[in-house]
């Protein structure tokens, strides 16, 4: 029986991935945590339902078109099972009218060593979302006797675990800023909450950012169940939308990361970084104004960067000057047409979830 499933970090030699696909995607109605993520003034405020079939089949080109390059290079690729996400779906504690998609896989599964934990998202129209993995993870526990087929604690997510009137449609940008570096999120604590897509795994240590999808209380669970582990708690008081760590916070190669210029590490936290000698540069400007039609993420999506190993990136094809700044980096560049697909929920590191990559657990920060 083979090793499937083995990752530690970001950069090590990536041979086996996660690929989502756009089929069935919605835009999920209003709910409690939602609500603060659609900027004030997007289009997709107050609206919801099936997202246009063109865009899908546009979507899923492009994610085709990201698996052909993957493969091309030696990269093994599983896909989700898509359910159909436009039903209704209910538990003791809350009913909600929709799912949503299983497009950013990143966000609901995290690859620690030999397991792979589907997440505790806040989101209610994402709680059945792990199902569409679930096919995966029981072939990697068929066929890796190794392999840890982990569910984190589910939340509940009654109106307890959010805060309500959290935001106003008046607010402004400034208020939401004052929010963020007051460390004041829509989520409470009254029970562990994440999204995966808000954790950067560095062997040894694991980075967390605190935001409007993961709270305090999740990152006292991680750190009684990986005590072996070092879990840091990050936060980026330039972000108004503080939603997962990958527009953010980029790692390259062991002592390289980008930082969103608008999004900076405080300096205390970039304590442990340069104590340990790692760079921190300033990602270069995105080549867009905008987002795309629909979409729930930044411009920053051109840091979403898939490192393919410590020399080789692939990074979005219109994002000219991200790959300009990678080149200078010393990384072998490698463009995927991928906008169509961010409004689906992200780019290309979104759109992945690591399965297997070559190396073992190291201390980065000893
Ligand atoms: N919330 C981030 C997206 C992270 C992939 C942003 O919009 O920049």
């Amino acid at each position: 029986m083979a090793k499937i499933v083995n990752s530690w970090n970001d950069w090590d030699p990536l041979k086996r991935v996660i690929v989502g696909r756009c089929d069935n995607s919605m835009i999920p109605p209003e709910e409690p945590a939602t609500s603060e993520k659609v900027p004030v003034d997007s289009e997709m405020r107050g609206m919801w339902g099936l997202r246009p079939a063109k865009t899908v089949e546009r979507g899923n080109e492009c994610l085709d078109n990201l698996v052909k390059i993957l493969e091309d290079r030696g990269v093994v690729v599983d896909r989700p099972t898509p359910l159909q996400w436009n039903q209704a779906i209910g538990t003791p504690d809350f009913r909600n009218d929709s799912m949503m998609t299983c497009m950013p896989p990143r966000d609901i599964l995290l690859t620690v060593g030999n397991e792979i934990m589907a997440s505790a998202n806040s989101f209610r129209c994402r709680y059945f979302e792990y199902l569409a993995y679930w096919p995966l993870m029981k072939q990697y526990f068929d066929e890796d006797p190794d392999f840890l087929w982990t569910q984190a604690p589910r939340p509940r997510l009654t109106d307890a675990s959010y805060k309500h009137n959290y935001y106003d449609e008046k607010i402004t940008l400034e208020e939401r800023l004052v929010r963020t570096a007051n460390k004041d999120f829509v989520t409470t604590e009254v029970e562990p909450m994440w999204d995966a897509a808000d954790l950067m795994r560095m062997g040894k240590d694991i980075f967390i950012q605190h935001g409007l999808t993961t709270n305090r209380t999740a990152m006292d669970w991680f750190q009684r169940y990986y005590p072996e582990y070092r879990i840091h708690a990050v936060n980026f008081p330039g972000d108004p939308y503080p939603i997962h760590i990958d527009a953010t916070f980029v790692p390259l190669r062991p002592g390289l990361i980008i930082n969103n210029p608008h999004r900076k590490l405080p300096e205390e936290q970039r304590a442990i970084f340069e104590a340990n000698d790692w760079q921190i540069v300033e990602a270069a400007q995105p080549a867009h104004d905008e987002p795309p039609a629909l979409c729930y993420s930044s411009v920053w999506l051109s840091m979403n960067c898939l490192v393919l190993d410590p020399k080789t990136v692939i990074v979005e094809a219109s994002e000219v000057y991200q790959q300009e700044q990678m080149d200078k980096l010393g990384m072998n560049v490698i463009p995927c047409d991928l906008r169509d697909a961010y409004p689906f929920g992200g780019g290309l590191h979104c759109s992945t979830a690591d399965v297997y990559r070559e190396g073992e657990c190291l201390d980065y920060f000893p």
